[in-house]
């Protein structure tokens, strides 16, 4: 892959929060091809294929279109794990088990290294207690409804894979080829960074509207709008300079280092990709005391890559982007580190968005805690024991 260089980066605390840089050539051919000016960098194929067998990707999915999960299983590159998270219902048609007979299909062709698993599984549920990680489990004893859940979920069965690297790939994409592009992105952005700290975010081009006067390529979804002119705003509120310098405050489609994802704390549902960027601020920024010093001497990269590919997906209509906007403005309002003006405007925006039920603060979401300290020898063999939902092929 040819990509621009970082052209421009902004500094907060320990953090390098990267301009995003944008994709030339798709394939820049092999490792020996590779041309390197003083604008543009390429990633070499033999580079990337190294990296994507030390990555699995998450599918998050709760009650998507089979056809579409299937096209982004074939879009993932062979040599990444595949890890499907599923929170889709049992009852009265079990989606779970179509979602399931889809991937054994599937890798009956492919052999790759696979896993699913069902969130709400009482064995995974009673793994995680015996491992004294209780930070997902709600009030009826299962792990919570939620994305953010799913994607914790996800980043333990990586770590449990011995993988150095986590994506996250919704399962509601209707472009294979698109899914296969943020893999290689992912792989693109770990090989250009130089620490083990990173986080690789994807910024779609363009997000399609379809309507029947045809289709309108337009570049912002309207959630992301918002939440990045607020994620802008509380970096500003601290270095005095206005920046536009987050773009991707809603990725869905991102990825991290291991080393990285179990330092974070989450934040629950839809906030997660937002407070991913607000926890790293609180973490690494300097403003608050830090609990992880090597990660602060060895400093954290974020880069935002913008795709060649349109971002196709399913609508999932006004109710959904009101708990998006709640969520990722709620997240940021919450943070120990808003400055009391911005709370204010995050307010007033709520207000004007009629988004809020009682014009009071935004909900203050479940935040999940680190999972660094959990054991995962013996998540892995509980798991393998306990999990009824669980399959795993280990090519
Ligand atoms: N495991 C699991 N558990 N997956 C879930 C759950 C859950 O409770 N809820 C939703 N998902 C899955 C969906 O099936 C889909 O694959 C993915 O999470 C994203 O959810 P959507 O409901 O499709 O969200 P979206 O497409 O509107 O929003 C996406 O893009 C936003 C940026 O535009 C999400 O990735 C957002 O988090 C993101 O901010």
């Amino acid at each position: 892959m040819k990509l621009d260089l970082p052209r421009f980066t902004e500094r907060f605390g320990s953090i390098s929060l990267h301009g995003v840089q944008r994709v030339f050539e798709l394939d820049s051919g092999s490792d020996k091809g590779k041309k390197v000016s003083e604008n543009i960098t390429g990633v070499g194929n033999e580079q990337i294929s190294e990296i994507e067998s030390k990555m699995a990707i998450v599918i998050p999915i709760k009650n998507e279109r089979l056809k579409l999960l299937e096209g982004v299983l074939s879009g993932i590159p062979h040599d990444c794990m595949t890890i499907i998270v599923s929170n889709s219902p049992r009852q009265p048609v079990d989606r779970y088990k179509l979602e399931k007979e889809s991937l054994q299909q599937f890798n009956r062709f492919a052999n790759k290294n696979a896993l699913i698993i069902h969130q709400r599984d009482e064995g995974l549920a009673e793994t995680l207690r015996e491992v004294n990680y209780n930070e997902l489990i709600g009030s009826d004893q299962l792990i919570r409804n939620g994305k953010a859940e799913g994607m914790v979920l996800g980043m333990l069965l990586a770590k449990m894979a011995q993988k150095e690297y986590v994506g996250f790939i919704d399962g509601d994409n209707y472009v294979p080829g698109a899914v296969n592009e943020y893999v290689k992105i992912f792989a693109s952005g770990i090989a250009m960074s130089d620490t083990p700290y990173k986080m690789i975010r994807v910024s779609w081009i363009y997000k399609p509207k379809i309507s029947e006067s045809g289709i309108y390529f337009s570049k912002w979804g309207r959630v992301s709008e918002i939440t990045n002119y607020y994620l802008n705003s509380l970096i500003s509120y601290y270095t005095g300079f206005e920046t536009e310098v987050m773009r991707t405050g809603n990725s869905g489609e991102h990825c991290m280092s291991i080393k990285l994802a179990e330092l974070l704390n989450f934040s629950s549902g839809f906030s997660v990709e937002t407070y991913e960027i607000v926890n790293l601020l609180e973490q690494f920024g300097g403003i608050l005391p830090t609990e992880n010093q090597e990660a602060m001497d060895k400093g954290v990269e974020v880069m935002q890559v913008e795709t060649r590919n349109p971002h196709f997906h399913e609508d999932k209509g006004e109710a959904h982007l009101k708990e998006m906007i709640n969520g990722s403005l709620g997240c940021i309002y919450h943070s120990r580190i808003c400055h009391p003006k911005l709370q204010e405007k995050i307010l007033e925006e709520l207000k004007n968005k009629s988004t809020l039920d009682n014009n009071g603060a935004p909900p203050v979401l479940e935040k999940i805690n680190p999972f660094k300290e959990v054991d995962i020898k013996t998540f892995d063999k509980k798991l393998h024991d306990k999990a009824t939902s669980l399959i795993h092929w280990n090519y």
